[in-house]
């Protein structure tokens, strides 16, 4: 079938919707139009964030020498062993909203003398009953060198973001001379030496605030513009190109996005070269009764659409920016997103946020992941919140015990697409309606990304139909598939999680496809599919 001919009969297959199938017919296709670049995938996009909130640093990720559980300089073992199967290419921290109260001069040092603070998010309701401890007092054990001896553990870029609200321009110059001053230069240098770390971090992306609309300042965008200037101006860069990232909107916020560009270049367009990246964050929420584990087929398909919804996100941020930066010099960045149920799964009393992740999440990262990498050509840098005990995590990690989320297997399936140019893809699928309030809406029936990777090809695709297989026939246009391998990530319950008793109740499944004259694939329901396949 010529493109066009497959183009027209994807759109008519939307349009007319699809009489019940038997499960043998082959009614989906997917076409991948390799000579349709859109741009390289930066790895940056399978990013994560780390905060000083609930479990996510202390008995996530710090559990302290002299700890029992096994660690490697203080930090988790089984975490960092996790971490080197995925490629993590950069952690952000220390916050999210706790970056804005942070003074990092409380986290270096020798740790029995760092001081105890009041930790930001203390006033939440959920930890006033919680007994006190690290959630509520910050004893400053995990700071900057620890953070660094964590990225370095697990080969990723450090992304610190600056306190804007609460500390002063001079003192964020002064935590980039900390991280970035040659060994021996300056004061702040030989004290980063005495702390053991004589050789300079070499930390590039810094975040300017963090959500500056609202827990980091409640500025208006054109004060926070402002302010924004003022904080990059003249920082010593010590020969390294320093890579500022601006609190961008929440969700369609594009007023903020607006203001913010347009008081950014009062002074002229050249500003714009000192905006790297600006960080739009998205949670798509929960659906239904809003809990994390227990939900129904509607409330499935209702937090799907809801995620979808980051591509007009991105497009509308893009073409507001452009509204100023004609030439797309600033990149869109996506420093929070993921789906945020109501409390209830923690698996303990202080671990704020500390929900439990079901397949339901599994398919939001995988569709949000295949969203960034359609948008390869906008993103520089995505970082899903939050790593470890917290929303959306790939981990869950309490004392001893330690097991990997269903999120954790989508990272690890679509690390395949890192670096990759991303090329166009059509695919055709019945769309699955669902209850929204008292209407009916869509989401289509089938979706995903892939990228070429030389003669490889990566291909991952979600079904969202709880119950429907999609036997679909896979095209590739322009070179012909040799081999292909499989790992599809499925369960017998949309509702299926991993708990430390049932640490494999979610786990992917390895296959190999036979390739004859065409590809066909049966793509499960509720799935997320990875295809990986030489081409000649
Ligand atoms: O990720 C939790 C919180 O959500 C972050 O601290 C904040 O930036 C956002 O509102």
């Amino acid at each position: 079938m010529k493109r066009r001919d497959f183009l027209a009969k994807s759109v008519a297959v939307a349009a007319l919707g699809f009489a019940p199938r038997t499960a043998k017919s082959i009614d989906d296709q997917v076409e991948v139009l390799i000579d349709e670049p859109i741009g390289i995938i930066d790895p940056k996009l399978h990013g994560h964030f780390t905060e000083h909130i609930g479990g996510v640093i202390y008995d996530g990720i710090w559990v302290g020498e002299d700890s029992k559980v096994p660690n490697i300089g203080g930090i988790r073992k089984d975490l960092i062993d996790s971490l080197l199967k995925l490629n993590v290419p950069v952690v952000r921290w220390p916050g999210g909203c706790f970056a804005d109260s942070y003074d990092w001069r409380d986290g270096i040092g020798p740790r029995a003398q760092r001081p105890c603070r009041t930790n930001f998010w203390v006033n939440d309701p959920f930890l006033q009953k919680a007994p006190d401890g690290p959630a509520k007092y910050e004893p400053n054990q995990f700071g900057t060198d620890e953070f660094i001896r964590f990225c370095k553990l697990i080969g990723a870029q450090p992304y610190i973001a600056a306190n804007l609200r609460g500390l002063t321009a001079l003192d964020f110059d002064h935590w980039v001379e900390y991280c970035n001053a040659p060994p021996g230069s300056t004061t702040l240098a030989k004290m980063r030496a005495a702390n053991g770390n004589p050789q300079a971090y070499a930390v590039r992306y810094w975040g300017i605030g963090n959500e500056s609309w609202g827990c980091g300042g409640n500025f208006t965008a054109e004060e926070y513009a402002t302010e924004f200037r003022r904080f990059v101006a003249w920082v010593p860069d010590y020969g390294l190109k320093l890579r500022y990232i601006g609190s961008g909107p929440s969700g369609g916020d594009l007023d903020w996005t607006r203001g913010f560009f347009g008081r950014l270049t009062a002074k002229g367009k050249g500003e714009l070269d000192n905006l790297y990246g600006w960080a739009l964050h998205y949670y798509c929420g929960s659906a239904g009764k809003g809990q994390a584990i227990d939900f129904e087929v509607n409330d499935w398909y209702e937090l799907l659409a809801k995620a979808d919804l980051m591509e007009s996100l991105i497009k509308q941020h893009w073409s507001a920016m452009g509204e100023v930066d004609k030439e797309h010099r600033v990149k869109l960045v996506v420093d929070e997103w993921g789906a945020w149920h109501q409390p209830g799964t923690e698996i303990d009393r202080t671990f704020l946020f500390g929900q439990t992740s079901t397949m339901r999440d599994a398919l939001v990262a995988a569709l949000t992941l295949d969203t960034f990498h359609r948008h390869a050509d906008k993103l520089v840098m995505a970082n899903v919140a939050q790593l470890i005990n917290n929303l959306h995590s790939l981990f869950l990690a309490h004392e001893g015990r330690f097991v990997v989320t269903p999120n954790f297997h989508v990272f690890q399936a679509y690390k395949a697409h890192q670096g990759g140019q991303s090329v166009r893809l059509v695919a055709a699928a019945p769309p699955i309606s669902f209850r929204q309030g008292n209407t009916t809406a869509t989401i289509w029936g089938l979706a995903g990304s892939a990228s070429l990777h030389y003669k490889k090809l990566v291909l991952t695709l979600v079904n969202p139909h709880v119950k429907e297989v999609r036997p679909t026939q896979i095209i590739v246009r322009g070179a012909s598939i040799r081999s292909c391998k499989v790992r599809t990530l499925s369960a017998p319950d949309i509702r299926a999680f991993n708990s430390f008793d049932h640490p494999n109740a979610v786990e992917p499944k390895d296959e190999v496809a036979s390739v004859g004259q065409s590809l066909v694939w049966t793509i499960q329901p509720a799935s997320v599919t990875c295809l990986e396949m030489d081409l000649v």
